[in-house]
């Protein structure tokens, strides 16, 4: 069935893949956290442990609403870690980091899910989708609040 909700068929297609790599970012920037929270070692070992373990169920959470919105604008969403390889900006590790580079590493993916979501505004804003805007504030909001977390540790 046709989709009539006032944002034409090449806006909805600019949105969702714009919305597919802040997907992809999200995913993998969870898998990132939940890494770290199984390998993190050092005297930091509790804190780190328990705070990423609080970051990863957020982001566990996240994926889903930004997937949903995709749906909603009538595109498929990505769901394979080869197309979130192709589309994430944030690069994955090949070696367990330490524990003070983890932080600085997870810093770097809070910010760069910023800039993603931040990049999306103008095609959001020509199509007057408030509700994909709407989802962009709640994620860039918590994004630089837990940025601005871990990166008070390395102060
Ligand atoms: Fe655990």
């Amino acid at each position: 069935m046709n989709i009539n909700i006032g944002i034409d068929e090449q806006d909805r297609q600019d949105i969702a893949h714009g919305l597919s790599k802040l997907l992809a970012d999200t995913y993998t920037l969870y898998l990132k956290t939940h890494n770290f929270h199984w390998n993190v070692t050092g005297p930091m070992f509790q804190t780190l442990h328990l705070m990423f373990e609080t970051q990863y169920t957020e982001l566990a959470l996240a994926v889903d609403l930004v997937a949903e919105r995709i749906r909603s604008l009538g595109v498929n969403a990505p769901g394979t870690y080869k197309q979130f390889a192709a589309l994430s900006s944030i690069k994955e590790e090949d070696e367990i980091p330490q524990a003070k580079d983890m932080i600085r590493l997870l810093v770097e993916g809070q910010e760069s899910v910023v800039r993603t979501a931040r990049s999306l505004y103008p095609v959001v804003e020509k199509a007057n989708d408030e509700a994909t805007a709407d989802l962009l504030t709640q994620r860039i909001q918590l994004h630089e609040k837990t940025a601005w977390m871990l990166r008070s540790l390395l102060e």
